[in-house]
């Protein structure tokens, strides 16, 4: 019987596509060591550096109250927030999170364990067999599984087509009850950015409702580090709006922003959040913590803006496409095998970039996704492009095919 599972890693070898797990053996900042090596951490989504921020570290624990240790500190909830799970702490994270999302219109919020949690769990308790989504084909992997789910029509449009997006809505929108537009704003692999004002207005031609999942901006844009939608002044409109604390703001869990209809709607019905364990009061006390923190760090989210910038133009002038508009910069290289060995050698570099590959991203774009972090800076950089330059010969990127 597990004959048949070692066959098929053994294919995933030969393909250039088995994964392992390898563990870092320290960090300080955006070096990390790796396989005995120091490294520069190019893979990572922690995209201010809180993660690898000692001071704050130290600055959460040294304002521990030893008095609350249990209910403020504890390192388990044991039980569903349905039960016994539910804390202060998660009702006075969702108060501090519906309080900065709901400056121009009154906003709940409801957290769950992830942003995989969130992203299979709201859309299949929302909508029924009478539904329609209409899906981005680029979006992730967590809301491909939630249209899984979901017993609702899905359609998925090509990457950034709105055209395609409108003749669906077009020819579907009467059949269909609730029709829900899902989106990234700024998308996982491409690093590119969802025109939102377009999504904002068919959803209002077409009466539906708007799902953005803003995993890869929150903590980035926006004077307040709350996304793209706060950036480009489209909060109202957005009727479910996803982030994660697992990227930007260094720890897990995630949050939806909606109604408070449907925040009560979602705790009756949403799956991911009743059967399954709550957070533990220590990681939602983090996770206020570093979200209070991360709305003052407007020159981290500068500084990172311009090494994006600094970043795509050597690349550009080394001749290699720069393709993303945000800290995330796509490196296509196409083939699986080329990707690995490529990887490994900036890894002997002292660049830690590891290979992207199919299912993660379409077939033929196999590539690194340079992922620069606030805590970089451009000395730590400047030699990546010339080593890129020389080492590969990088196709330009072909999105828009699925997953
Ligand atoms: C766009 C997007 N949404 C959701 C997730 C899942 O978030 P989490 O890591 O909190 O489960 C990811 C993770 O990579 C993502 O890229």
């Amino acid at each position: 019987m597990s004959s048949s599972y070692r066959e098929a890693m053994d294919r995933l070898q030969e393909s250039g596509r088995l994964r392992q797990l390898r563990p870092l053996t320290g960090r300080r900042g955006c070096r990390v060591q790796y396989q005995g090596r120091e490294c520069l951490n190019l893979t990572s989504n922690d995209y201010l550096g809180i993660g690898g921020d000692s001071l704050l570290l130290g600055q959460f624990y040294s304002g521990m109250d030893a008095d609350n240790l249990l209910a403020d500190y504890g390192l388990g909830a044991s039980s569903s927030r349905l039960l016994t799970g539910d804390t202060e702490s998660a009702h006075t994270l969702e108060a501090a999170l519906a309080k900065a999302y709901g400056e121009a219109s009154p906003r709940a919020a409801l957290l769950f364990n992830s942003g995989y949690h969130a992203n299979i769990g709201i859309l299949p308790a929302l909508l029924d067999k009478n539904d329609l989504i209409l899906s981005d084909k680029l979006n992730h992997a967590s809301i491909h599984d939630g249209l899984q789910l979901c017993r609702a029509t899905h359609k998925r449009f090509a990457h950034g087509d709105y055209d395609q997006l409108e003749h669906l809505l077009v020819s579907h929108r009467h059949h269909h009850e609730r029709v829900v537009i899902v989106s990234e704003s700024v998308f996982s692999m491409d690093g590119d950015i969802a025109d939102l004002s377009r999504l904002v207005q068919l959803k209002k031609k077409f009466d539906t409702l708007l799902y953005l999942d803003e995993a890869h901006a929150v903590g980035l844009y926006g004077k307040k580090g709350l996304g793209k939608a706060e950036e480009q002044g489209v909060m109202a409109d957005i009727d479910l709006l996803v982030g994660t604390f697992g990227k930007a703001f260094a720890s897990i869990g995630a949050y939806v922003i909606c109604h408070q209809d449907i925040r009560e709607y979602l705790i009756n019905r949403s799956r991911s959040l009743i059967f399954t364990t709550a957070l533990p009061p220590v990681l939602l006390n983090w996770n206020r913590f570093v979200f209070q923190q991360q709305q003052g760090m407007t020159k981290q989210r500068e500084h990172l803006a311009d090494l994006a910038r600094m970043m795509r133009q050597a690349l550009q002038d080394q001749g290699l496409a720069a393709t993303g508009e945000s800290n995330i910069i796509p490196h296509i290289i196409g083939n699986d095998q080329e990707t690995v060995q490529l990887a490994e050698k900036l890894q002997e570099r002292g660049f830690l970039i590891f290979p992207v590959r199919p299912p993660a991203v379409p077939e033929g774009t196999a590539r690194f996704r340079l992922s620069l972090t606030a805590d970089m800076g451009w000395q730590d950089l400047c030699e990546l492009p010339g080593i890129l330059a020389k080492e590969s010969k990088p196709r330009p990127a072909a999105t828009g095919k699925p997953l």
